[in-house]
């Protein structure tokens, strides 16, 4: 009742950590232009893409084209991990100087331990050893079978080598290792939102039990970041088994929704979206752009809430597993002071964001 006359409640405009944005060989699923607009919709004001695109970011000469493609196309601010391989940790601290020439670099990662670019335990520390950067690390033993006990045994070994950043931390126990740690924990609305019995995709870390699912929201608390791991498939390759959800225009109007209702505060959310990923991230202060200290808004209207319809988002995949859930989208969106978004009309051109 206290808010009845409340038309717009300004909040600081979030700042994703983990998006892949696809483009190059992949840019049918999603490109720097399409999921920076979905990101602008979302309240989103910059990004960290990650760098298992095809081809992969490892070396300074991709990282450069890519940021020359995110030069001319994205909406918003936009930054680049490095990412880590077998053929690359040798070179990571001089790849990293050259690149820091130009950008800067949030973290090396995310750094998988299985699948098609992952990394031994022995690699990952020697790159512990190598660089002072932030290293990001997606935490699923190579060789534990059971999902739950795959993610705390890498947590574990993880925490044995030195301080990580652990993306999309999606059981109770690992984030409570991580919590009691120097490292640092991001979860993801999915894991929180969704257990296995209810959503069929795939994606990793899988969803887990619904018992393991409120064990995880009993511990938000301990999260240091909320972020997307929005990862575009097509529906087609949805069916193939392909894993990853988008959700980087989803985040902050489902959560904005849910800090509305009381769900979560609005502290909690604030410190999750924006405040920890700039702290962690390091988006503060790195030289000549300060994005943390610029005037990024989002302005949400608290009493326009709506049904997210995968029709109305701005990702190229068209399809969304929050459709029907409640949501508010921001009304308004600023950029470095200037109104970009209004009313569901982008007010500047692709390209205007800037490349950190
Ligand atoms: O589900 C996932 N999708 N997990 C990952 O770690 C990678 C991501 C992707 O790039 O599609
Ligand atoms: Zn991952
Ligand atoms: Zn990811």
């Amino acid at each position: 009742k206290k808010g009845k006359n409340v038309n717009g409640i300004i909040m600081p405009a979030g700042i994703d950590v983990h998006v892949h944005f696809r483009d190059f060989k992949e840019s049918y699923k999603e490109t720097i232009e399409s999921g920076s607009l979905s990101a602008l919709y979302g309240g989103v004001c910059l990004v960290v893409d990650q760098p298992n695109t095809n081809p992969p970011i490892v070396d300074e000469d991709i990282y450069f084209k890519r940021m020359n493609i995110a030069r001319k196309s994205t909406y918003i601010d936009y930054s680049l991990n490095l990412g880590l391989v077998e053929s690359n940790v040798d070179k990571i601290d001089e790849i990293l100087k050259k690149i820091e020439e130009n950008h800067y670099v949030p973290a090396i990662g995310e750094v998988f331990l299985r699948g098609k670019m992952s990394v031994s335990y022995k690699t990952l520390e020697r790159a512990r050893k190598t660089v002072d950067k932030l290293i990001t690390v997606h935490a699923e033993d190579p060789n534990e079978e059971d999902d739950v006990a795959a993610e705390v045994k890498a947590v574990e070994r993880c925490l044995k080598i030195g301080k990580f950043h652990f993306c999309h931390i999606s059981t109770a126990k690992a984030l409570d290792l991580i919590y009691n740690s120097e490292s640092t924990s991001e979860v993801t609305p999915h894991h929180l939102l969704y257990s296995r019995e209810i959503i069929k995709f795939k994606v990793n870390p899988s969803l887990k039990s619904n018992e393991e699912r409120v064990a995880l929201v009993r511990n938000f608390h301990k999260a240091d970041i909320l972020a997307s791991d929005h990862a575009p498939h097509t529906l087609e390759e949805k069916r193939e088994g392909a894993p990853g959800f988008p959700g980087v225009e989803t985040t902050y109007p489902m959560f904005f929704y849910m800090a509305k209702k009381g769900y979560i505060r609005i502290n909690d959310l604030v410190e999750k979206f924006v405040v920890n990923p700039a702290k962690i991230f390091g988006f503060n202060n790195y030289g000549e752009i300060e994005v943390g200290n610029y005037a990024n808004f989002a302005v949400f209207d608290p009493h326009r809430e709506k049904p997210i319809r995968a029709r109305d988002l701005h990702s190229k995949v068209g399809w969304t597993i929050y459709e029907g859930l409640m949501a508010i989208f921001p009304k308004e969106v600023y950029i470095r002071g200037e109104k970009v978004l209004e009313d569901g009309d982008v007010l500047v051109d692709k390209g205007f964001g800037k490349v950190i």
